[in-house]
């Protein structure tokens, strides 16, 4: 029997795909699932034939030039990659690869629960509830944004993108975007394409966040942006926190230039702007877009498909490096 090839993963998995892999790959755990740092990833690459990563692994410059040379495959449980450095890899013949399209519909669903919290004030209702704060039904009680028929704003209009626009479709709104090129009509569906974001944006009644992380985006919604947009919008975010200057949006919502923001992602998350923490129209979500145990299990097992293309010779299935 030939030697099962040695894989480091750096996180715990799903138990339906941690059975799948041990059963084809030597395998290290990370059975209490803590967050590794680049050394002790380092001495755990040790030997390793490939590494199963997630976006909580920074794979920069620095760390790839110090992996063994028996690493030669990096997967990674996400489909956003903007944690891996693709040419550091591409320098050292690393191949990798991501988990694009399984995540797309559980994605696109917190973009609308984040988009109707916001609207609809869920975070404050909630707690009034819990709280005993609530004292009567009453005409003007804690009125909120009307999302149907309102024109909704894509930043980005690739798979979670559209998918997006379909859910919102149901909400009669119509649908704007901005995205690096023009979609073919039929993945259009109707919705109005703009050349620039900048020109899109005063047209957004609800913005929604959906271009990739990294260099070419950082802080993309900044003050200027904003100011682009229609006083009372809602801004949506389940892509990248570092697509958002922090500062500009926290003003924006403080000065009620923007009703609401729900956000699922932010920069430096766990550790986020510690001002959105006292901020009632913000609906904040702990990066879930993916968590559903169906969609983790699609990941997971989408990451071992690239995996054992990889060690049988065969081209990777979602290639990055
Ligand atoms: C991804 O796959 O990039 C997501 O952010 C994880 O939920």
């Amino acid at each position: 029997m030939t030697a099962r090839p040695k894989l480091l993963i750096t996180r715990r998995l799903p138990d339906d795909v941690t059975k799948r892999v041990s059963a084809s790959y030597e395998v290290e755990l990370n059975a209490d699932d803590h967050v590794m740092s680049a050394d002790e990833l380092l001495t755990r690459a040790q030997g390793k034939d490939a590494l199963l990563v997630t976006p909580v692994d920074k794979i920069n410059p620095d760390l790839v030039e110090k992996l063994p040379a028996s690493v030669k495959m990096i997967a990674t449980f996400s489909v956003g990659f903007e944690h891996i450095n693709v040419p550091a890899l591409k320098a050292r013949g690393i191949k990798a690869s991501n988990t694009p399209d399984v995540l797309t519909d559980a994605t696109a669903d917190i973009a609308l629960l984040l988009l109707l919290g916001a609207a609809r004030r869920a975070y404050e209702g909630e707690r009034a509830v819990r709280e005993g704060t609530w004292k009567s039904w009453s005409t003007v009680y804690m009125l909120g944004v009307h999302a149907t028929g309102k024109r909704l704003g894509i930043f980005g209009m690739g798979r979670i993108g559209q998918a997006v626009a379909k859910r919102a479709r149901a909400f009669d709104m119509t649908i704007h975007y901005y995205n690096r090129s023009r979609l073919a009509p039929d993945l259009e569906q109707g919705a109005i394409y703009h050349k620039t974001a900048e020109d899109m944006l005063p047209h957004c009644d609800f913005l929604s966040i959906n271009a990739p992380g990294g260099p070419e985006t950082q802080h993309w919604l900044n003050a200027d942006r904003i100011a682009k947009m229609p006083t009372g919008a809602i801004v949506v975010n389940t892509a990248r926190g570092g697509l958002v200057d922090d500062t500009a949006l926290i003003a924006a919502l403080k000065s009620g230039k923007l009703f609401a923001a729900g956000l699922d992602v932010f920069e430096n998350e766990p550790n986020l702007n510690p001002a959105y923490r006292e901020l009632s129209n913000v609906f904040l979500l702990p990066h879930l877009g993916s968590a559903t145990i169906d969609t983790r299990n699609a990941m997971g097992f989408k990451a071992l498909d690239n995996l054992d293309a990889f060690f049988a010779g065969r081209p990777l299935i979602d290639p990055i490096a």
